[in-house]
């Protein structure tokens, strides 16, 4: 964040398609923002609705599971835009039935879990050369514990958070952070038909969580807030309750 208020001017998405990730980008509109570089799968243009005319986008292929590309490409961003106030590591895949199946399940730990460290330590490595800017990561209270019908992604996100709740602490003192944010259930493309759980919300409410968390410096941020309460107590719960309460 590179003025006063806190107001980032560049900002990167690692996972340029992310209704999550657009809805961050909406709620850090200022005047100060310049540029969001978008990196994405996707060669079709994509389109943040809501951004200002004034902002430049640039997008810039990415793919979680090419974890030796990573370091160049957040060099490379910072080589043309400048220092990066905000990193969002958005980029994720729900993988509903890799359960049984020992190739998707290890795939999807290549995305997810494998893709949120190689370029986790990426982004941390340019955000310490600056000296400041924060990395957002996007874990899930699917990973504070795992359920029953969807262990694999619980567990691909147990280990994101796991990494970037450590990478927070590493980074300690270098001016560089990281904001770890564990929604639940986001009416978002990934949750597209599924029936939503208890305390579900939308993307733009995950954004107003995080500009609200920027500000305030928060290093952990559960959407909606009353999650983090939830999941303390859910986290102890006996396990037959658990399995019970799995959809
Ligand atoms: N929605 C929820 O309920 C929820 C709750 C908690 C946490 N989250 C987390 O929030 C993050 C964003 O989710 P979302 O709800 O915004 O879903 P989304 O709109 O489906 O965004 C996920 C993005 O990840 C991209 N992606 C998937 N595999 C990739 C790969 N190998 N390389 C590069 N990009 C890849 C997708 O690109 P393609 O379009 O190319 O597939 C898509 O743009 C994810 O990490 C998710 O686990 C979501």
């Amino acid at each position: 964040m590179n003025n006063a208020l806190n107001q980032p001017q560049t900002i990167l998405v690692l996972g340029g398609g992310s209704d999550i990730a657009h809805a961050i980008v909406r709620a850090l509109v200022s005047p100060t923002l310049r540029t969001v570089v978008l990196a994405a799968r996707s060669t079709e243009p994509i389109t943040i609705a809501g951004l200002p005319s004034g902002v430049d986008v640039e997008q810039i292929p990415f793919d979680a599971t090419d974890h030796a590309g990573h370091q160049s490409l957040v060099d490379g961003a910072a080589q043309r835009h400048g220092d990066i106030d905000v990193i969002i590591q958005a980029f994720g895949q729900l993988g509903s039935s890799v359960g049984d199946d020992p190739v998707a399940a290890a795939q999807l730990v290549a995305v997810n879990t494998a893709g949120a460290v190689s370029s986790g330590i990426a982004a941390a490595a340019q955000l310490r050369r600056q000296g400041h800017g924060t990395l957002v990561v996007l874990s899930s209270v699917a990973g504070v514990r795992t359920r029953p019908s969807n262990f694999v992604y619980g567990a691909t996100k147990a280990g994101q958070d796991a990494f970037s709740t450590g990478l927070g602490h590493a980074l300690h003192g270098s001016g560089a952070r990281v904001m770890t944010v564990r929604p639940g259930f986001v009416r978002s493309q990934m949750t597209a038909g599924m029936e939503p759980a208890p305390f579900s919300v939308d993307p733009d409410d995950v954004g107003a969580a995080v500009a609200k968390g920027l500000r305030r410096r928060q290093s952990i941020v559960w959407v909606p807030g009353v999650l983090r309460l939830v999941f303390g107590l859910l986290r102890f719960a006996p396990d037959i309750v658990w399995r019970k309460l799995d959809r």
